[in-house]
């Protein structure tokens, strides 16, 4: 039974968490019409375009600090009622200004959900600022500056999303390295969307400590020895890949593949209720369908932790 295994993600987008029923509120707080991408309790799309659309519009809806302090809390709340004492949240300045909201009172909303979240449910949380590949160079470079000025004490790392294919990733170099001279902890978006070149350039061009998704490394061995000899810590998000047609099932998905090759992994839920998902499902699909026993996902929970953007006593409780 997974349901009581000790969880913890590092790869969650928090406008992508917001639940369809969240999402009917805030819609009806507005006055706008989500019937388009929203149908009973899913969300409707089916490509990764329509998927960000969607996203991009349920993003909208969130305006206002208490708006994304209830956002942080509803979803902190849910996964610890799955077991889950550890969350790293992708937080993308870039969405709130498009709601009209400032960086900074955007993440001290999102900061404020996280220490209701704290107090009621003793789950901790860090947050990722992300750039968008997507927006260009210059809208991402835009999102490190505002990472490394200390925005919030819980802003803890900076990272990328985003369509892969586009753009070249030597482009973002400078917005990774500035980010990571303020102290933050780096990841990037790299084969999901892109195959095995993608995982290449994102450690010849941004060597970051964990790579968000990965998992299209398997077209290359020598690339996934690298990755193990490396030591970096893959973000698989498996139902996100199986929805976004990147693995045809669970049971074929190269979670196992990549574990077997030593390379340091951890199970995430990438953009839950987008990809009919939780953290505690993929904890139980890992179990089910995967063949991971209790003692593999206790690796992966300890990998995340060992592998999170916090401070050393902060790791110390939770290992
Ligand atoms: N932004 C939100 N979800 C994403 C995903 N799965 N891939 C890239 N960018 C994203
Ligand atoms: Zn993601």
């Amino acid at each position: 039974m997974t349901h009581e295994l000790p969880k913890a993600e590092l790869h969650c987008h928090i406008e992508g968490a917001a639940s369809p029923g969240l999402v009917v509120e805030q819609a009806a707080h507005y006055g706008t019409d989500v019937s388009a991408f929203i149908d009973g309790d899913r969300f409707v799309w089916h490509d990764f375009t329509s998927f960000l659309a969607a996203y991009d519009t349920a993003s909208s809806l969130f305006r206002t600090e208490e708006d994304y302090a209830r956002l942080a809390e509803s979803y902190l709340a849910s996964i610890a009622a799955q077991g889950a004492i550890y969350s790293e949240i992708f937080v993308s300045p870039d969405h709130a200004a498009d709601a009209g909201l400032s960086p900074l009172a955007y993440v001290a909303g999102l900061g404020e959900g996280i220490a209701r979240a704290r107090a009621k449910h003793a789950i901790e949380c860090r947050m990722i600022v992300i750039g968008v590949r997507h927006l260009g160079a210059e809208a991402v470079e835009r999102a490190a500056r505002f990472a490394a000025s200390g925005p919030h004490p819980l802003v803890t790392g900076f990272g990328m999303a985003g369509d892969e294919r586009i753009g070249r990733l030597d482009a973002f170099a400078d917005a990774f390295s500035l980010a990571r001279q303020a102290g933050l902890g780096i990841t990037v978006h790299a084969g999901e969307l892109a195959g095995a070149e993608s995982v290449r350039d994102a450690l010849d061009h941004i060597a970051p400590s964990r790579i968000g998704h990965g998992v299209r490394a398997v077209e290359d061995f020598a690339l996934v020895e690298r990755l193990a000899e490396t030591t970096t810590v893959l973000e698989v998000c498996p139902g996100s890949n199986v929805a976004l047609g990147i693995a045809a099932d669970f049971a074929s998905h190269p979670l196992a593949e990549l574990v077997a090759a030593g390379v340091p992994v951890t199970l995430n839920s990438d953009d839950p209720p987008y990809f009919d998902t939780s953290l505690g499902h993929e904890y139980a699909m890992a179990a089910q369908a995967m063949g991971f026993d209790d003692a593999a996902l206790r690796r992966m929970t300890r990998t995340a932790i060992e592998a999170a953007f916090v401070d050393e006593q902060t790791r110390g409780e939770l290992l």
